[in-house]
């Protein structure tokens, strides 16, 4: 059985200050004894040490939003794995489907990032997405499978990665995958999982579903057999709505 993990992604959003107060809002609200699903918020890097002070008695794990493929050097304005995990980081988004349109991360780049941050000891959340002109086109499946292949390169223990599918057209857009648009997408994950690994790690590989999900649809996306959570992006700066959303994965 595989437990649910359900990830608050804060994105570019709280200063210092206003991240302290909602990780203590949604602390004291999660608190101890969670048994049902893994919680994760992963706030703005500034605000990480502070954060993970704030949260340390309770279960909710400490998650950043991206990192550097190196652990230190001539990379201005760049934050290493090594780094996050002195800041108290369990977690690290890699691959958002905003770095990669934004900040031209491809694949190869994300791969890097997997490495590192895995070797470094960190558990990594492997984003992978279409866009609408992809699915649209008929290859959501192929674009999909590629981005898990590469991404997934030279990595030879999967047991601390987590895949989170974000169709990239559900994004912030208040548009959702139905649960069987999802669900079809997290099959062929677990399946390609399974061709690139074994049955087993396919089996206890966690693949979240992103994009727009909030209370009122939660519950159904969470329902299906191979969706095991989700990452939350403007839901998860409401404290109630993340809540809600944790409750939904129990
Ligand atoms: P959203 O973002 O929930 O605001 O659509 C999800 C994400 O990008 O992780």
């Amino acid at each position: 059985m595989r437990k649910k993990i359900v990830v608050g992604n804060w994105k570019m959003n709280n200063t210092i200050a206003e991240s302290i107060e909602l990780a203590t809002e949604i602390a004291e609200k999660v608190g101890t004894g969670i048994i049902c699903c893994e919680v994760g918020i992963a706030p703005t890097f500034l605000a990480l040490h502070e954060v993970g002070k704030v949260i340390e008695w309770s279960d909710i794990r400490l998650s950043a939003q991206n990192c550097h493929y190196e652990n230190d050097g001539a990379f201005t304005g760049e934050v290493s794995a090594r780094m996050l995990q002195s800041a108290g980081c369990s977690y690290v988004i890699l691959g958002h489907s905003e770095r990669r349109q934004f900040f031209g991360e491809s694949s190869a780049i994300v791969n890097r990032k997997v490495k590192k941050a895995l070797a470094e000891g960190l558990k990594v959340i492997l984003c992978v997405g279409e866009t609408l002109q992809e699915r649209e086109a008929g290859i959501t499946e192929s674009v999909i499978t590629g981005q898990v292949v590469e991404g997934l390169d030279g990595v030879s223990d999967i047991s601390n990665v987590v895949i989170a599918y974000e169709p990239v057209w559900a994004i912030g857009t208040g548009k959702t995958a139905t649960s069987a648009q999802a669900e079809e997408v997290h099959a062929s994950i677990r399946a390609t999982v399974a061709g690139l690994y074994d049955a087993t790690a396919a089996d206890h590989l966690r693949i979240q579903y992103g994009g727009s999900v909030k209370p009122s649809n939660a519950v159904e996306l969470f329902s299906m057999p191979n969706i095991d959570g989700g990452l939350i992006g403007g839901a998860s700066l409401n404290a109630e709505d993340f809540m809600a959303i944790i409750k939904a994965a129990c």
